[in-house]
């Protein structure tokens, strides 16, 4: 079924059109009314006496992810003089390690770096692309319908892996100390091993279909016919292995050495299109933020092939007009007008979104302030517009969750933010044999089909159709909030659709209701995606809350967490750090 486009009033196509021809980056020099006032009143948010959740503070370094022994492996990297890119590059590898279901080598990602020494921000692209023999109806069977799984849990789902070509060139660019040196807290944890926490044994227990069908995969993560469980040690000696190898020579080891020549020979035995050449080829790309400007702040987040960046600056246009401060955190009235913004946002994302180096995508009109002025007179404050009127097509309702995010800010003001990811939990579930590297299958990111929803529910078009070396669409969202040019707020999240809502609600909570990073983290989430029409939401809510904006037409799904921010605030030379609660075994750590 074709894409049908959103009807929108002439007046929003216009302005839309208007700023997509105009080159200008954005109107943001036009922007609502300014600003100052709020971005210093937003300063001094946190009080220790008024706060019920706090974060970590530290002077001289932070380190915040979903693992507290990687962010430990982060601190010790700061620790031993390295800056935040050495210490986000340890996390990077530990991750890998100690994360299984989310941290990789054999995923891709997205990092955002504030650079101290010269002011600039920048995005680094280390996305999955896809394998040259990859073709547009590669997951259509003979009837022409989205076949089952082939996206998901075969050798054909896998991308090109880009962390390690991303790792190590943050490394290289950015990073004071030796490749060696970084990844040696990594290639301990592989090497010793460590105990298997509960909620990894969840995970590992609720993906035994998929990753029991595999040999290498049980070899490393079962024991006795069964997965690990709590309390068990895992050990990864090939693991440890395929590192040591990275530490002595580098990317090369993965995409031109004896790493790479496993994948391939993984991928040759079982059908899957990765080759030798493809490996060879994979380039990350340093890339322009997408840059919003909000209530005086700087919001500097990520371009495509993400989605992620131009949805949240979107969304953060079409609130600027709203008293949302007045209306107040967790008000029917906020979470309705902020839904319906959402809605909008996600309706553009399906059409216009997709790789930047193969389709045209209208950054400049997506996130300009007139196009969001349009876009917001067409709320309604007390009745949410069906989706049905927007968009006639159907998700499937498979739910997964992986990915992570990990933020570090050192002392001389240098700021990472990254996302990195298999995509669903432990990817494909594949170990490519000898390596102890688990493959990603971010193929699914794109559009098998235009009209079909992928595993998020998310439903793409003709910008995400798959062509070869193409990078899938993604919605990972690491963003730097800038205050007088200086990191303020360095955040982000995994959770699929909902990465973009959960880092939106993560900066408003911020600016507009001065929560600290531990008090936004704990706020329950909200989350609309256009579609399905459903107004997801976390336990939490009010009843009345709940009622009004069931009074409003929203159809309201109390529904699993959303999101795990790893944030990190910038106030008066201190850093407070948070792990998102909803993950146990995170940690933000400082010094
Ligand atoms: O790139 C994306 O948008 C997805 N592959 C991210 C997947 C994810 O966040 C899974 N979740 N928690």
């Amino acid at each position: 079924m074709p894409i049908r486009r959103l009807f929108l009033p002439l007046a929003v196509v216009a302005a839309l059109l208007s700023a997509c021809a105009t080159p200008a980056p954005h109107d943001a020099a036009r922007a609502a009314p300014t600003t100052t006032a709020a971005a210093q009143s937003a300063a001094a948010a946190y009080d220790f006496d008024m706060d019920v959740f706090h974060p970590v503070v530290a002077k001289h370094g932070m380190v915040v992810s979903e693992q507290a022994l990687a962010s430990q492996a982060g601190l010790e990297t700061l620790k031993a003089g390295g800056n935040a890119v050495d210490a986000a590059v340890a996390v990077g590898f530990a991750l890998a390690v100690v994360l299984p279901n989310a941290g990789n080598l054999g995923g891709g990602g997205f990092m955002m770096v504030h650079s101290a020494q010269d002011g600039r921000d920048i995005a680094l692209d280390f996305r999955e692309t896809a394998p040259g023999r990859a073709s547009r109806d590669m997951y259509l069977d003979a009837s022409g319908q989205v076949a089952d799984g082939r996206s998901l849990f075969t050798h054909l789902a896998v991308g090109v892996p880009g962390s390690v070509a991303g790792l190590t060139h943050a490394q290289q660019r950015w990073g004071t100390l030796p490749l060696s040196r970084v990844m040696a807290p990594a290639i301990r944890l592989a090497e010793r091993g460590y105990p298997v926490s509960q909620t990894l044994a969840e995970t590992l227990a609720k993906t035994a279909k998929t990753m029991g069908q595999w040999p290498a995969t049980r070899a490393i993560f079962w024991r006795d016919g069964a997965p690990l469980k709590a309390g068990d040690p895992l050990v990864q000696k090939d693991l440890a292995r395929s590192l040591r190898l990275i530490a002595s020579q580098g990317a090369r080891a993965f995409y031109q050495g004896p790493i790479g020549q496993k994948i391939v020979a993984e991928m040759a035995r079982h059908g899957g299109l990765i080759s030798a050449q493809d490996l060879a080829r994979y380039r990350v790309v340093e890339r322009t933020p997408i840059v919003g400007e909000y209530r005086g702040f700087r919001v500097v987040t990520m371009p495509p092939p993400s989605s992620g960046g131009i949805h949240l600056v979107q969304i953060l246009n079409m609130m600027e007009g709203w008293p949302v401060r007045d209306w107040g955190a967790g008000s029917a009235q906020t979470i309705h007008h902020m839904a319906e913004a959402m809605k909008l946002a996600y309706a553009d994302r399906s059409e216009y979104l997709g790789d930047t180096d193969f389709v045209k995508v209208p950054v400049a009109g997506l996130t300009s302030k007139a196009y969001a002025r349009a876009l917001a007179a067409t709320i309604d404050a007390t009745h949410a517009r069906p989706s049905s009127d927007i968009h006639p097509g159907k998700p499937q309702p498979y739910e997964s969750d992986q990915t992570t995010h990990f933020s570090v800010v050192d002392a001389a003001g240098n700021a990472v933010a990254v996302t990195y990811t298999l995509n669903t939990n432990f990817g494909s579930g594949i170990v490519a044999d000898g390596t102890g590297i688990l493959l990603n299958n971010e193929m699914d990111d794109f559009s098998a089909k235009p009209g079909v929803a992928n595993v998020y529910g998310l439903i793409g078009g003709e910008a995400n159709a798959i062509q070869p070396d193409k990078r899938p669409l993604s919605s990972m969202t690491p963003t730097l909030v800038m205050k007088d040019g200086q990191p303020w707020l360095v955040t982000g999240s995994p959770g699929g659709a909902r990465i973009i809502t959960t880092v939106l609600e993560t900066v408003v909570d911020a600016i507009d209701f001065q929560m600290n990073p531990a008090e936004a983290a704990a706020t329950p989430r909200f989350h609309h995606q256009w579609w399905p029409d459903q107004l997801r939401v976390e336990k939490g809510f009010s009843p009345d809350t709940l009622r009004l904006l069931r009074g409003y037409g929203q159809h309201i799904a109390v529904m699993p967490t959303m999101g795990r921010t790893q944030t990190v605030q910038v106030r008066d030379g201190l850093l407070y750090g948070a792990s998102d609660p909803r993950n146990p075994d995170g940690a933000a750590l400082g010094y």
